[in-house]
């Protein structure tokens, strides 16, 4: 029987070899982008495919392979690459301008959707990223209450900025690099446990905010227990504490109106990106009148909340995320997206048990995950409760989870780490070229599955 390094080693060999173009490019790369790269999540061993286009659920390298794409813009494209309305639009606007330097009316149509789809929206700040709008919703809340610290929940990921970046890797008490002590300690990272919570909120009365991702840890990976952000509402406004839930990922994709409107659960703020813009760069952070409002207009105070930003509703993105959110605003392509997951999910855990792996398909929406544990029956989700959230959090990776990526990418189908988005661009043919592909795969390197 080969050992793990054999397999992967073989696997990686392979992979090298039939990647000659995309191997050139990375050690290009590696000379000037540090870890060759321009994300954390796409340093991989040995390297990921170089693309050069992209097209509905599907995108090409530049050694001329085809893949079945689930990282799908990290989350940002449920439309599927170059949807040909939202192509339309940004071509339209690059000829009339990308940057007016001053006001526009596309960025007073993007809020009115935002406003229209997303619940309690009674102002809407536009921001270029995810982590911008953490981190300006950190601010808002912090102005508001006078208070200096911020809870968020271990694994939760808000972005990089600094207040958001401790927790992120058991055992969450971790200062990052770079990040003083001072900053790192104004945030509290506690478990995802109410009475934890409880005790926190009460004992500490410098606590702002609460941040949240509404999917659990990871876009999901550790899902929330049920009840758990109701619980949060009720406890947060108990304390006068604001609840900012961090819509980055299930934003416009766990319904029209994301996870509020999925859940039944209303913030004070919500951060948004992704979708939002349809694929191209923004954010935003929408919620309560008198949070926002302070934005750039002094209080009675005299203290007014500054947030300038070059590209903040830049009109590419605003005539993009426009286009975008007027085809999911009726949510059927929720109904499709989340079929096809469910699909997905069914046929994944059907060759997990039938192969005997230890792994699980689960997800919420259009968002899927994989785990690989030896706590985990082959394909029932149900035992999943029989891991631990920080194993579940950090993919240890079992033999099968590190060849896995390797294996599939070897087979036309790129993953997001171990899980994936689906689009409106999949079709039942790529759901089962995935499925056959992790059959294969699993086959290839079932001699290291643990049992
Ligand atoms: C929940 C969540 N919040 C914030 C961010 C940061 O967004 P961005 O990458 O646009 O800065 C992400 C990115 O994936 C995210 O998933």
């Amino acid at each position: 029987m080969a050992d793990t390094r054999t397999i992967e080693r073989t696997l990686i060999d392979t992979y090298t070899q039939a990647n000659p173009k995309s191997r050139a490019a990375h050690e290009r790369a590696s000379r000037l982008l540090p870890g060759g790269v321009t994300h954390d999540v796409r340093a991989f061993t040995p390297f990921l495919p170089y693309i050069v286009r992209a097209s509905g659920a599907h995108k090409w390298d530049l050694d001329g392979h085809e893949y079945v794409d689930y990282a799908m813009g990290h989350g940002a494209l449920i439309l599927g690459h170059a949807h040909p309305t939202l192509v339309a639009a940004v071509t339209r606007q690059v000829a009339l301008g990308t940057h007016p330097g001053a006001n526009h009316l596309l960025e007073i149509e993007w809020a009115e959707r935002v406003q229209a789809l997303v619940p309690g929206v009674e102002m809407v700040r536009f921001t270029s990223s995810g982590t911008e709008a953490t981190l300006l919703a950190l601010r808002l809340a912090r102005a508001a209450t006078g208070r200096r610290k911020v809870v968020k929940f271990q694994g939760h990921f808000h972005g990089w900025h600094d207040a958001v970046s401790p927790g992120q890797a058991p055992p969450y008490t971790d200062v990052p690099p770079g990040v003083t002590t001072a900053t790192a300690g104004e945030t509290v990272v506690l478990p995802v446990d109410l009475d934890v919570v409880g005790s926190a909120l009460a004992r500490d009365p410098e606590i702002a905010a609460v941040i949240v991702e509404p999917s659990g840890a990871a876009a999901g990976a550790v899902p929330l227990p049920a009840g758990f952000l109701q619980n949060l509402r009720a406890l947060t406004s108990s304390r006068g504490v604001c609840l900012i839930m961090d819509e980055v990922i299930t934003g416009f994709r766990w319904s029209p109106g994301g996870a509020q409107q999925a859940y039944g659960v209303r913030a004070d703020l919500v951060t948004m990106a992704k979708i939002l813009a349809g694929g191209l760069p923004g954010g935003a952070v929408a919620g309560r009148r008198d949070l926002l409002e302070p934005i750039g207009v002094a209080s009675a105070a005299g203290r007014r909340i500054r947030h300038p930003g070059t590209f903040n509703a830049n009109p590419l993105s605003a005539a993009s995320g426009i286009s975008c959110l007027d085809v999911i605003r009726d949510g059927k392509v929720h109904e499709q997206i989340n079929a096809m997951t469910r699909s997905l999910l069914t046929e994944m855990n059907a060759r997990f048990a039938r192969r005997g792996v230890r792994g699980v398909a689960y997800g919420e929406a259009s968002r899927f995950n994989l785990a690989f544990d030896q706590r985990l029956t082959p394909g029932d989700p149900q035992s999943l409760r029989n891991v631990p959230a920080d194993a579940l959090k950090e993919q240890r990776p079992t033999p099968v989870a590190a060849s896995l990526a390797l294996a599939l990418l070897l087979r036309g189908v790129h993953l997001m780490a171990m899980g994936g988005f689906v689009s409106t661009a999949h079709t039942r043919e790529d759901i089962a070229k995935t499925v056959d592909a992790l059959d294969e795969a699993l086959g290839e390197i079932q001699t290291l599955a643990p049992r």
